[in-house]
């Protein structure tokens, strides 16, 4: 019975939290990743910059949020917003990430935020930290490197943030906790050299002008046309997940991949209607900026 079990668990459809919990509280902060584990979910998805002294800190674009970072007297500082790669862990944290600036797009897109002033951007060790007080020893880590390979001037390259990254999760002991995951297949490769054990997610991004899948800047130099399909790839690169923008994937996609051991985890699926066409055609898990709708998508399919 636990053997049963056990293979079951390793089954187990798997509900991210995108930026913790997008919809329902400022993106990437501590109090958006409470709120997802209180609502459940099995992983947290991040993403990672490096400060100027190498921190790895929670932020989803090379800056601060725009539309969330006001300075120590209350100012929102809107594009002014500091590149993270320029400034040390201490500076970032003078800045308050608690609300979204009312009349803001990601105000409009996201209404249903619950701010908490006072929220600094959280370094990746604090959010281990945060997790393991709250004893919530289950939950699992989707981390994204966040770096663009036709802007390298914008963050630190593969290598540094691959090495910073994995000290501070081998220090947290969290490697068996973790995914890594990133657009820049660069830093999976180093990442599977550094730390074969922790898994690689492949993400692509597919729209009609758009393949980055079908770009060697982003696929670290692999070319699709020598691939049946994306998830051929994955697997030549040692990839565990590919992780594709929800829109452009159909069933057979799915089906595919899985068949030759490639999981499938789409991004970011907001919609209940797509949440259950996505599970019924058994993607291995989504990620939601909502993972309150998520939830309840899991129990009706
Ligand atoms: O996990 C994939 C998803 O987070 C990718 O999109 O831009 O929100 O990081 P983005
Ligand atoms: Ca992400």
């Amino acid at each position: 019975l636990g053997l049963l079990m056990m293979s079951f668990a390793s089954h187990a459809f798997d509900s991210q939290g995108h930026r913790g919990a997008r919809g329902l509280a400022p993106e990437n902060t501590l109090a958006a990743f409470e709120r997802a584990m209180a609502i459940g979910v099995t992983t947290l998805e991040l993403d990672v910059g490096l400060t100027s002294d190498g921190v790895p800190v929670i932020s989803h674009d090379p800056y601060l949020a725009h539309d969330m970072v006001r300075d120590a007297k209350g100012e929102w500082l809107g594009t002014q917003s500091p590149l993270i790669r320029q400034r040390s862990l201490a500076e970032l944290q003078s800045f308050d990430l608690g609300r979204v600036r009312e009349g803001s797009t990601t105000a409009k897109n996201f209404p249903g935020q619950q701010s908490r002033d006072g929220e600094k951007v959280p370094t990746l060790a604090a959010l281990f930290a945060r997790v393991k007080a709250a004893g919530a020893d289950q939950i699992r880590f989707n981390i994204e490197t966040k770096l663009n390979p036709t802007k390298p001037e914008e963050t630190a390259t593969p290598q540094e943030f691959v090495k910073a990254t994995l000290a501070v999760i081998q220090e947290a002991g969290m490697a068996e906790r973790v995914t890594i995951q990133s657009f820049d297949w660069r830093t999976l490769k180093l990442v599977q050299e550094q730390a074969p054990g922790i898994p690689t997610a492949y993400l692509t991004v597919k729209s009609r002008n758009n393949d980055s899948a079908a770009d060697p800047a982003w696929t670290a130099g692999m070319r699709l046309a020598d691939y049946p399909t994306v998830a051929h790839m994955v697997k030549a690169a040692g990839g565990a997940v590919w992780s594709p923008n929800f829109a452009s994937i159909n069933e057979a996609a799915v089906k595919s991949a899985q068949a030759i051991g490639v999981k499938v985890v789409p991004w970011t699926v907001n919609e209940p209607a797509d949440m259950r066409r996505l599970i019924s055609w058994g993607v291995d898990g989504i990620i939601s900026d909502y993972p309150d709708r998520l939830r309840e998508a899991m129990q009706a399919v």
